[in-house]
């Protein structure tokens, strides 16, 4: 298995791939949730969206989230094109989302060419419950299809995920947990390629190689993706450190 990791911006490098290099895209773009005026979207950093006051960890603020909805939209929409070109017939595009966002993702998935074919809930049971009303305790990937599913394939996968955001040994404020990514990944033909324009520290590009798919992801911040580098070398190398034991 192999990995490409490009430092930089998403959209640059997507216009850069080659036509249908990739069999499928798994992604958690910047949600660009809850901006709901001026100051909001332009003062708030993802820290201070995502973190609470009394977080344990303090971890690296990240950029890109400083979108109104529309422009979310349509930059999200040129993404996705750009992610369908690069994409084989039959590729499964999934894209994580929260509950404000979730109607512009599904518009982008569509206008992008990808036929919308269903809104996965991941369920996180390590949430604060909300006095007066129902707990947050979900956000959601919206995924589509290049063409039509691959009916040849012998694969079947559960239509909701539950996992707590990792705690222990974690790097990343939104990090996705490693367990259901690698379900996830399951949508990509054994031995092909899992695209992931935001890649964050890596999760997707883990579960990826981890479960004998190959991996290219794109980073734009350098901190993050030098987090994403160590983890995705961890991972390939792995089996030869397990073969070879530890160094004397
Ligand atoms: C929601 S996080 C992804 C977290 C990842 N799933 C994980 O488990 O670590 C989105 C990432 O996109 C990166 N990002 C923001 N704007 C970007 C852009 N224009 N191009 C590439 N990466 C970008 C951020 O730095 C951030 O690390």
């Amino acid at each position: 298995m192999s990995y490409t990791l490009h430092r930089g911006d998403a959209l640059t490098v997507l216009k850069s791939l080659p036509d249908e290099s990739v069999n499928a895209v798994i992604t958690d773009p910047p949600y660009n949730s809850g901006g709901r005026t001026s100051s909001e979207r332009t003062g708030r950093t993802a820290r201070a969206k995502y973190v609470t006051s009394n977080s344990a960890h303090d971890l690296a603020n990240f950029p890109g989230e400083n979108r109104d909805q529309r422009s979310y939209r349509s930059w999200l929409t040129e993404l996705l094109t750009e992610a369908y070109r690069a994409s084989t017939e039959h590729a499964v595009a999934m894209v994580f989302t929260d509950w404000r966002q979730e109607p512009t993702t599904t518009d982008a998935l569509q206008m992008a060419g990808w036929t919308w074919s269903g809104t996965l809930p991941w369920i996180k049971p390590a949430s604060r419950p909300r006095k007066g009303g129902p707990k947050q305790d979900s956000e959601f990937i919206v995924w589509g299809v290049k063409g039509s599913l691959d009916h040849s394939r012998d694969l079947y996968l559960p239509g909701h995920y539950i996992a707590s955001q990792p705690r222990k040994g974690r790097v990343h404020i939104t990090q996705k947990p490693v367990e259901i990514m690698q379900q996830l990944v399951q949508v990509c033909p054994e031995g092909g390629t899992v695209l992931d324009p935001f890649t964050g520290s890596g999760s997707t590009g883990v579960a990826a190689l981890r479960e004998g798919r190959n991996f290219v992801g794109v980073e734009l911040s350098p901190h993050y993706a030098d987090v994403a580098e160590q983890r995705l070398h961890a991972e390939l190398t792995k089996d030869d450190f397990d073969l070879a034991g530890p160094e004397s």
